[in-house]
């Protein structure tokens, strides 16, 4: 039951028209002190050339159209398996030969959830994983071969779309005073036994999201696994394990103007900030849940809000995005203790995944944008490269401010700031279109500095997902 190709695409980012012209009018029909207004354009039009170029640059990936390489030859049989599951029954799987657990869960009664029985997976609690350094790790990286992704995007595919150089897959994180638990595919789906496991958010996380689905696939025979596309869901199943390992579109993750998972032609982005059921349904239920959302949040310092009770989508405020960022992480919270059951599900925030459109941020006053980089950032001391580190700050706050359901707030911001070299540049698609080669040569233009290549660091943001459901304790 394979998804039809060339179905419509999940979630690119945003589009806007704000320009550097608007945003000054705005300035002067607020009027105020001249100089002081002068200073402000100064410096909030270098700021938007920065903004405006990067928009521009994800507006392109609005329509892309959500091709996988179906195509490829399936190299399955070829996967050269790494990773050894850690209990011994270690033969891969084959159809016919799988453990004959499935459904089985119900006879097993109530008690912990199932990662209790199989806490594989440690770290120290002291050890933090956001903190730590890049090494070069040609054996172990990267954990699966491109072209050995049956469900990758095209937009992903860096080596296909013409990347020569491929560091950028074999580098391994190390955190300071332990080490990042290996990947382990079939201790995952073990864990996701007859569940269900949604990301609900933007394009970073639907990013995550086929990393996810390349890790698990490796194990996975390609007659049991199968990937369609309803709505605003992406959904993996792994027949043999019973689980879905799904993506939802939602990136303001309340209600919006934008949530269509195919047409993002909008000029203006407004949210209903305390909008949450009609996208929660969706997720109401779900055993683990990987909420994102920041990239939407960038266009512009403010946004419109729907006013309480509006009857159309015409009766908006502007508000500061901090202000509206931290009512709908309230709201998401709230939703969370009341919908979800501490008990059997367990819910991640993933912090900002950060943006290099500016070579001179590290440094580098003759690149292009992330075009020409092919090393992570050696030293981030001093660095920095323009992370929302509010947003940072409020999510981190209100998601660890739930009353009843507690949300594992996975930082991978520090970790991916280091890495210019692995996005996908002009190494993907714009409207549906692989770049063309005159778009390549243009990379102030069409790189995109955004998302990143698969295999590669949303891997690693994976393994560290995975290690914090796999040494969670049960609770209680
Ligand atoms: C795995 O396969 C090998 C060779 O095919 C066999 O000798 C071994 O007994 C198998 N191990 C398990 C746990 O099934
Ligand atoms: C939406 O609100 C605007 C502004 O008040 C109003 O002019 C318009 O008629 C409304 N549209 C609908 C369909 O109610
Ligand atoms: C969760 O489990 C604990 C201990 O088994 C129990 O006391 C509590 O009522 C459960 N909570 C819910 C919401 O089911
Ligand atoms: C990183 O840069 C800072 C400031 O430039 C310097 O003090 C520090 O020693 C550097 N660290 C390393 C590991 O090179």
């Amino acid at each position: 039951m394979h998804t039809p190709r060339r179905k419509s695409p999940l979630g690119p980012p945003p589009e806007s028209s704000v320009t550097v012209a608007k945003l000054a009018a705005s300035y002067v029909r607020k009027g105020g002190n001249l100089p002081i207004f002068v200073v402000v354009v100064t410096i909030s039009v270098f700021a938007l050339v920065m903004y405006s170029e990067d928009i521009k640059a994800i507006a392109g990936y609005s329509l892309s159209r959500y091709k996988t390489q179906d195509d490829a030859p399936d190299a399955f049989s070829g996967v050269n398996l790494r990773h050894q599951t850690q209990h011994g029954s270690s033969n891969r799987s084959t159809p016919g030969q799988q453990p004959q657990t499935k459904n089985e869960k119900p006879g097993k009664g109530p008690g912990p959830p199932a990662g209790a029985e199989m806490a594989a997976v440690s770290v120290p609690d002291t050890c933090d994983l956001s903190r730590g350094e890049w090494v070069f790790d040609d054996v172990n990286y990267p954990l699966y071969r491109e072209d050995q992704c049956q469900f990758l995007s095209e937009q992903m595919s860096c080596l296909r779309n013409g990347r020569r150089e491929v560091m950028y897959q074999k580098w391994r994180w190390q955190p300071k005073g332990c080490s990042l638990p290996k990947f382990d595919p079939r201790l995952l789906l073990e864990r996701l036994r007859g569940k269900r496991m949604m990301f609900v958010g933007d394009s970073m996380n639907r990013n995550q999201w086929e990393s996810l689905v390349c890790l698990l696939q490796t194990v996975t025979p390609p007659e049991k696994r199968s990937r369609r596309v309803d709505g605003s869901r992406s959904i993996f199943t792994v027949e043999d394990y019973d689980a879905s390992i799904e993506f939802y579109w939602a990136p303001f993750l309340v209600e919006s103007n934008s949530d269509d998972p195919n047409i993002h032609t909008i000029d203006v982005r407004i949210i209903k900030a305390e909008s949450i059921e009609k996208h929660a349904v969706q997720w109401k239920g779900a055993d683990v849940l990987v909420f994102n959302t920041y990239i939407w949040w960038m266009n512009t310092r403010k946004i419109k809000v729907l006013r309480p009770g509006a009857k159309n989508w015409t009766h908006t405020d502007d508000v500061e995005r901090w202000d509206a960022y931290e009512t709908v992480l309230r709201t998401l919270s709230k939703w969370l203790d009341r919908n979800m059951d501490p008990n059997r599900s367990s819910v991640f925030f993933m912090s900002m995944s950060p943006l290099h459109i500016k070579s001179s941020d590290w440094g580098n006053p003759n690149g292009i944008k992330c075009a020409k980089e092919t090393l992570p950032i050696k030293n981030m001391t001093g660095v920095s490269v323009g992370t929302d580190m509010n947003l940072f700050a409020l999510a981190k706050k209100v998601t660890g401010s739930t009353a009843r359901v507690p949300v594992t707030f996975i930082d991978i911001t520090a970790m991916s700031e280091y890495r210019k070299d692995a996005h996908t540049s002009v190494y993907t698609v714009r409207q549906g279109a692989l770049l063309t080669p005159e778009q390549q040569a243009k990379p102030a233009e069409f790189a995109d500095c955004i998302h990143w290549c698969l295999p590669g660091l949303p891997d690693t943001w994976n393994q560290v997902l995975f290690t914090r459901l796999l040494s969670a304790r049960p609770r209680h």
